[in-house]
């Protein structure tokens, strides 16, 4: 049978036959013969808007690879860095190639004083650490204007080892600021993820004493969220990138996608969820909610994942771990009836809904003593390679500006009225 979709319209008797290539077919192949008919595709859910080379996800099996490696593997055998490395310089480095990329980022890891004293303390004190950081990324851009020249690979290269060296940084005196802390500079003596840990949590003098177990569990964490190729905020980066906007506003366009609470923002909302059930008792009845659609159940459900998140069963795993070190959450057993609950539950099945990733991990983040504020704020930190991996395949490819159709459904010609009659 041939691999391929043939299309008449009717309205002409033409036909066209478009072949299937990696399970799509060209749209504008498809246009030219519908000229001046659009796709209607609000969500792009029926939409491939990228060829990448960077993440491979099968939502029906539950896989999830960054350039053909299981996720399994890489959380289990590769730190963040080496992660970073792969998605933002294709490959795994080698020990050599890691010792270097570790000195590049902790060269470029601290921030302009000026960046505190007159971006960071320009914020009102209860301002949330997401907003905070989202505005702090743009502002970046003028502190580095040789970053417009994104036609040249090697400017590309320096800002994205920039931005993924500074966003802890940028993370941490977010957090610093708004509990009144002075800042604390990166430490290059330090691996990234202790580094960060550091810069979080250091009081006084002394040096900050990292948990390996809990360093190890973040450092997986930020390795999970890496990336997840076309969701919401690395659309955005490809799209705004696409116009040719420089990298640290590109990225914060798409941090500023993933602060919502559909997204990025969802394990903030699950852990305010967890506190606003707070008994046992009251799970039932906040399901009851859920199902007559008072409520959304925040941690559950996906676009793609129709069986499982893998990354959610790894995170469930991992939380175990942590709390060996922290003591028990005392939400988990709300957390877990909840999941019980749902995956028995007629609603929930019928819809294949199930735990993502951000339905444990924000437990994790408590029981590590991170404020809730901060829990997107950790997914930006991950999230940040893959943002600029895809910015850079995308151009690095032939891509022309997006600039999607739309439907109108406004009114028809009308000519505007004077004022006094409006
Ligand atoms: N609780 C209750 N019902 C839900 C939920 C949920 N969390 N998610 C989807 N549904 C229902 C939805 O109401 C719809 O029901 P019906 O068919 O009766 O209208 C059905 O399931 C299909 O949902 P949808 O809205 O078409 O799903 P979507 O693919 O557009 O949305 C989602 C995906 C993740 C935005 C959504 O599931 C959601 O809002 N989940 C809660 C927020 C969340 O946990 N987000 C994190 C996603 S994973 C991390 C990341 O990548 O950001």
């Amino acid at each position: 049978m041939a691999d391929s979709i043939t299309i008449t319209n009717n309205r002409t008797g033409e036909t066209i036959e478009i072949p299937l290539v990696d399970g799509t077919v060209s749209a504008r192949s498809w246009s030219s013969l519908l000229p001046g008919i659009w796709f209607d595709d609000p969500s792009f859910s029926a939409t491939s808007g990228a060829d990448s080379a960077i993440t491979y996800l099968d939502g029906e099996a539950g896989l999830l690879r960054y350039r053909g490696y299981p996720i399994e593997q890489l959380a289990e055998q590769t730190t963040f860095l080496e992660v970073a490395h792969l998605l933002v310089r294709d490959k795994l480095p080698t020990v050599t190639q890691l010792k270097a990329w570790q000195s590049e980022i902790a060269e470029a890891s601290p921030i302009h004083e000026n960046f505190h004293k007159r971006i960071l303390e320009g914020f009102r004190d209860d301002a949330h650490a997401m907003g905070v950081l989202v505005s702090s990324i743009a502002a970046m851009s003028t502190f580095w204007p040789d970053s417009k020249d994104i036609e040249n690979p090697e400017q590309r290269r320096d800002e994205t080892t920039r931005l993924i060296a500074k966003m802890p940084t940028m993370a941490a005196s977010a957090h610093r600021r708004s509990v009144g802390l002075p800042y604390v500079f990166p430490d290059p003596e330090l691996d990234y993820t202790s580094n960060f840990l550091s810069m979080m949590f250091k009081l006084g003098d002394s040096p900050y004493e990292v948990d390996p177990v809990l360093r190890d569990a973040l450092d997986m964490l930020f390795v999970l969220h890496a990336d997840h190729e076309q969701n919401c905020s690395t659309t955005t980066a490809r799209v705004v990138g696409s116009a040719h906007a420089d990298p640290y506003v590109t990225v914060a366009a798409a941090a500023g996608a993933l602060y919502g609470p559909r997204h990025g923002g969802a394990n903030e909302a699950v852990l305010r969820m967890l506190e606003e059930i707070a008994e046992f008792d009251n799970v039932d009845d906040f399901i009851a909610g859920v199902k007559t659609g008072d409520r959304k159940l925040m941690g559950f459900g996906h676009r793609v994942y129709k069986n499982y998140d893998p990354r959610a069963r790894i995170v469930k795993d991992t939380a175990h771990r942590v709390f060996d070190v922290t003591g028990m959450n005392p939400l988990l057993d709300i957390a877990l009836k909840l999941e019980e609950v749902a995956l028995a539950d007629p609603y929930f099945v019928d819809r294949k809904l199930y735990p993502n990733i951000d339905f444990y991990s924000g437990l994790i983040y408590q029981s590590m003593g991170f404020p809730v504020e901060m829990f997107t704020v950790l997914f930006t930190i991950g999230r940040t390679p893959g943002w600029l991996a895809h910015w850079d395949e995308m151009l690095s490819q032939d891509s022309r500006i997006a600039r999607p159709r739309q439907r109108y459904t406004g009114p028809a010609d009308r000519d505007v009225p004077s004022i006094d009659v409006r």
